[in-house]
């Protein structure tokens, strides 16, 4: 069964949005990037990036039982949303959390994460490399 690839708000802009902090390699490299490590292991992608909190949430109800594991950048919902997090269980798989920058040399704000509970690991601060080694390993737990 397919990844599901999450990209959360924001996300679109990637590449021109503050490229001191996220760098400059845009969302559809991030795609490449994570379909590429998946493809290498055998595993397809889906991939969805909204601005849109209830677009992503009718997104992951929909993946029921057609996925074997999440990967998402839940941007700045990663730091609001119960409902994003309560949703994230339900398809029973487990979840990778990647972060661009190095959320913990930031704001403070961005230093509690309501998915990090419910997820099997977190990647901070790679860049978008984070995603390849979140792929990785996702592949290697449900393998
Ligand atoms: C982010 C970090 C979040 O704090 C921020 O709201 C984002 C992107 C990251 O990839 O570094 O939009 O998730």
């Amino acid at each position: 069964l397919p990844i599901l690839l999450l990209n959360g708000p924001n996300l679109n802009t990637l590449g021109m949005r503050q490229p001191e902090v996220y760098g400059t390699d845009t969302l559809a490299d991030v795609v490449e990037l994570a379909e590429r490590a998946a493809a290498e292991l055998g595993f397809g992608v889906r991939a969805l990036q909204t601005n849109h909190e209830g677009e992503m949430i009718d997104a992951i109800h929909e993946a029921v039982g057609k996925i074997s594991g999440i990967v998402i950048n839940p941007a700045g919902w990663t730091h609001t949303s119960v409902a994003l997090a309560d949703a994230l269980v339900i398809p029973d798989v487990p979840i990778m959390e990647v972060h661009i920058s190095n959320v913990h040399k930031r704001e403070k704000f961005r230093q509690h994460s309501y998915v990090s509970p419910i997820a099997s690991g977190v990647v901070a601060g790679y860049g978008i490399r984070g995603y390849e080694f979140a792929v990785r390993r996702l592949a290697e737990l449900v393998s």
